[in-house]
């Protein structure tokens, strides 16, 4: 092979690494969307809302939201079916902080203000509206 062949195939290859490099170090993004990392604030704020849900809600809320967990059977009121709630996200939140019997309703929804946060309980309320829009 001629060296200017050579010299040429070195500086591509150089250039592709060039390319990678730029790519990994400004985050993934390429023309500004970032392709790995989720899109939006917002869209973490539901992920982190959706395992606190898995930990602490499913059990009678069910995996959807939709009122079928396995604390569900017999019991009257039945949890919520979430995904088709009326109440709006300060009604939420009331209900979530200080429980059921806090608002009138059924005890057996318990109260989770001690438990948890109110960035956690934020960020309950974003995941709930993301089962009520599918
Ligand atoms: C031990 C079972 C149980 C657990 C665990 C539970 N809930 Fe509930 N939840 C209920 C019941 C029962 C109701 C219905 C109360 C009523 O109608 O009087 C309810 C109602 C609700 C409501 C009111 C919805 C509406 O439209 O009226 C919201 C919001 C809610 N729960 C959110 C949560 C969240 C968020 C968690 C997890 C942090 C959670 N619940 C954990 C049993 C539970």
């Amino acid at each position: 092979m001629k060296k200017l062949t050579i010299l040429v195939y070195i500086s591509i290859v150089l250039g592709i690494i060039n390319l990678v490099l730029i790519y990994i170090l400004s985050g993934f993004s390429l023309f500004g969307k970032h392709l790995f990392h989720p899109k939006k604030k917002e869209d973490v704020a539901e992920i982190r809302g959706m395992v606190v849900f898995h930990t602490y809600c499913v059990l009678c809320h069910g995996e959807k939201g939709d009122g079928t967990g396995r604390l569900a059977t017999g019991k009257i009121p039945p949890p919520a079916n979430l995904t088709k709630t009326i109440l709006n996200d300060e009604q939420m939140k009331a209900i979530i902080r200080g429980g059921g019997s806090s608002v009138g309703r059924s005890e057996f929804m318990p109260p989770w203000g001690d438990e948890l946060s109110e960035g956690q309980i934020n960020d309950l309320i974003k995941f709930i509206n993301v089962l009520k829009a599918k």
